[in-house]
């Protein structure tokens, strides 16, 4: 079956094309197009939601037409379309939601509802010319802008979200770190590239709630910790940026592979699976595969490429296959405050 996916919900503007079968494990990419607003924000420190919102009202249609034309289909032979719901932005979800109800009208197609935060999750059943054989039970965790949350799937019916963060999400703690030692937004992928400069050991930053029993997260005061840091000094030289960066980033990473690894044993997971926006960060994913080989974990590490972490429209038509609720457009609307239910 062909899906078209259509992703809105935070400042980009996705559209896709995906092909798909019960027969086969994962799915292939016909088309994945993606325009994003991402210029304009970086010279506002993040986004405001009005003109991310009305950026996608220029882009949708031509990004959609675009994803056709690569993928050399006419729009009545797809099958279904998908199309985020939520969680995110709520003038960016409507361009989508409202667009996707538009087509499937006019195609007479069912539309698939999807929950954004199941779509980073499901970026790692796309055909990326890794081989992967992702067996149940998966602990999943997603780390994007918006969310860090720690799931566990014993199955695709089956479900259950087992913690998350309490305050920032992972992305938003790089966001905000980088805010205060002079990056632009999103700093996560450029925290990551000065972190190689700099010494993780330079500052002892907190990481707090990794000895907590639960699977919950805390990111509020890792950004307090480098606040203080930024306030001692009088000027920011490069060294103290690329220290800070590679401190912070520690502690981040630290958190997140001790929370997730002990997820892992807890629940006798087979696979691992790491999404969304910051599991791009390399030095995340190497440390992963260092840890359980440290502790000879009999557990498989899947991470998607880089370009399938953050937002894309593939993901949505991927979360949509595997999560195949058929439903009229008359039934769809966008919900800003969708979680894991
Ligand atoms: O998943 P995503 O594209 O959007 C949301 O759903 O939020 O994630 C964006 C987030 C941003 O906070 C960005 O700084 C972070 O992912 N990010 C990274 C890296 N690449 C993107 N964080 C750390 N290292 C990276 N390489
Ligand atoms: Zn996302």
């Amino acid at each position: 079956m062909k899906i078209l996916g259509i992703e809105t919900s935070c400042d980009e503007t996705g559209a896709s094309i995906i092909e798909a079968s019960a027969k086969l494990p994962f799915v292939k990419i016909r088309a994945n197009v993606l325009a994003s607003s991402l210029a304009l924000h970086s010279k506002t420190g993040g986004i405001i939601p009005e003109i991310a919102a009305r950026e996608q009202l220029k882009y949708i249609i031509p990004t959609i037409d675009s994803a056709f034309k690569e993928a050399c289909i006419k729009s009545s032979e797809i099958d279904a379309i998908a199309v985020t719901i939520g969680p995110g932005l709520i003038g960016s979800l409507l361009v989508g939601v409202e667009t996707a109800k538009t087509f499937a009208y006019a195609l007479n197609k069912p539309i698939i509802p999807v929950n954004h935060l199941f779509g980073h999750i499901y970026a790692n059943w796309i055909d990326d010319g890794i081989k992967k054989d992702i067996s149940f039970p998966v602990i999943a965790l997603i780390v994007s802008g918006g969310h860090t949350d720690i799931v566990l799937m014993k199955s695709h019916e089956d479900i259950l979200w087992i913690g998350g963060t309490r305050d920032d999400a992972a992305g938003e703690a790089f966001d905000k770190i980088g805010r205060l030692i002079g990056l632009s937004y999103p700093a996560g992928p450029e925290i990551e590239k000065i972190a190689k400069n700099g010494d993780p050991k330079s500052f002892t930053f907190p990481r707090p709630m990794i000895k907590s029993l639960d699977f919950d997260f805390s990111f509020s005061g890792l950004k307090s910790a480098v606040l203080r840091e930024v306030q001692k000094v009088p000027t920011i030289s490069s060294t103290f940026i690329a220290n800070i960066s590679a401190s912070a980033q520690e502690a981040i990473i630290d958190i997140l592979t001790i929370k997730t690894l002990k997820a892992a044993i807890n629940h006798g997971a087979k696979s691992i699976l790491i999404a969304g926006g910051v599991a791009a960060n390399k030095t995340l994913k190497k440390r992963f595969e260092f840890e359980i080989k440290k502790e000879k974990l009999e557990t498989t590490l899947y991470v998607p490429s880089p370009n399938l972490c953050t937002d894309n429209a593939a993901m949505i038509a991927t979360a949509g296959f595997f999560q195949y609720k058929a439903s009229s457009w008359k039934d769809i609307t966008a919900n800003p405050q969708l979680y894991f239910d």
